[in-house]
């Protein structure tokens, strides 16, 4: 059993440092906002700290969860960063979907104090965290993914690793560039079968059967058809993360013609408020025209 740290206890975070408790790891937890470190720590039995330098000090594997890459940099580097709490040796696993190139940076950064870095975005959304069932894109040297997988297996039920420091975040990014087509896709159908006047739950019953199957159509057709959209993977996380991918392949000449335009429509649900609305809250456009 490890001695493990985990910073950052959002939607995604508790319920990922939960499950490091229940796999027997002893925990220590570290959050911005100290009253959901106090909460965790009552519920789980861990302890907390006010900073992740201190949460990080002496532990084998430290898991961040943050929003971006600023909140990354804000909680890995600096005087009170995790980083400068970590011994030589120990490994820092980071969950945040970010950039290819801050991967990168805390993959040097880290070896310069003798730390090793794995990148691990990870996918299946809150209920993907809470019931442990993450699927987890890694980045980084094998022999440091070999050490850490399997105390990542406490949350996950598929955890690769893709390549050197920075291959997880850029198959995040593929990921979000196949859900982004998908879910424009997804919208424009069940719109059309509303229009069409057709019974769209027997439509979703047959049509997912078939070729048209997919993770989204099985979780959010309804859910869409019926202008539900308070819960999921937030409009701002999606703009994030689709705003990573387009900057990235600006370098890599890769044509996100269709991503680019749906992360325009997203602008469109910004604005109309719909900011921490479902990502399939695009049909919302479609509905209203
Ligand atoms: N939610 C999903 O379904 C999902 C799915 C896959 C991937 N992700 C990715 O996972 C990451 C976390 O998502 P989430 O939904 O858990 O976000 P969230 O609920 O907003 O939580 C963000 C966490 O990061 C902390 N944080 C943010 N900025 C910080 C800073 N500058 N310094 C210190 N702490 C900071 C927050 O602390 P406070 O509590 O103090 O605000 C909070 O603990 C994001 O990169 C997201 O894109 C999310």
């Amino acid at each position: 059993m490890a001695k493990t740290a985990f910073i950052g206890l959002g939607v995604m975070g508790y319920p990922m440092a939960g499950h490091l408790k229940t796999g027997g790891h002893e925990v220590t937890v570290y959050n911005r906002t100290t009253a959901k470190a106090e909460r965790w720590a009552a519920e789980h039995g861990g302890s907390y700290a006010p900073t992740p330098r201190e949460a990080a000090q002496g532990a084998e594997f430290v898991f961040v969860c943050v929003g971006n890459d600023d909140d990354l940099r804000a909680v890995v580097l600096g005087d009170d960063g995790a980083f400068a709490g970590m011994s030589t040796g120990a490994v820092l696993v980071d969950h945040t979907t970010a950039s290819a190139e801050v991967a990168r940076e805390l993959a040097e950064v880290g070896g310069q104090c003798g730390v090793e870095v794995i990148d691990a975005p990870v996918s299946g959304g809150q209920a993907g965290a809470e019931n442990g069932a993450l699927t987890v894109m890694c980045g980084g040297e094998a022999a440091t993914f070999d050490k850490a997988a399997p105390v990542i297996d406490c949350f996950a039920k598929a955890c690769i690793l893709m390549g050197p420091a920075g291959a997880g975040q850029l198959t995040k990014m593929v990921n979000q560039i196949c859900i982004a087509g998908l879910l424009q896709g997804l919208s424009e159908g069940m719109n059309f079968g509303q229009k069409a006047g057709l019974d769209m739950e027997k439509v979703i019953e047959v049509i997912s059967k078939g070729a048209a199957q997919s993770w989204q159509m099985d979780n959010r057709a309804s859910t869409m058809c019926a202008g539900k959209f308070d819960f999921g993977f937030a409009v701002d996380w999606m703009r994030k993360d689709l705003g990573i991918a387009l900057a990235e392949a600006k370098g890599n000449g890769a044509r996100l013609p269709v991503t680019a335009l749906v992360d325009q429509f997203y602008a469109q649900v910004q604005a109309r408020g719909g900011q921490r609305w479902d990502t399939s809250s695009l049909i919302q456009l479609l509905a209203e025209d």
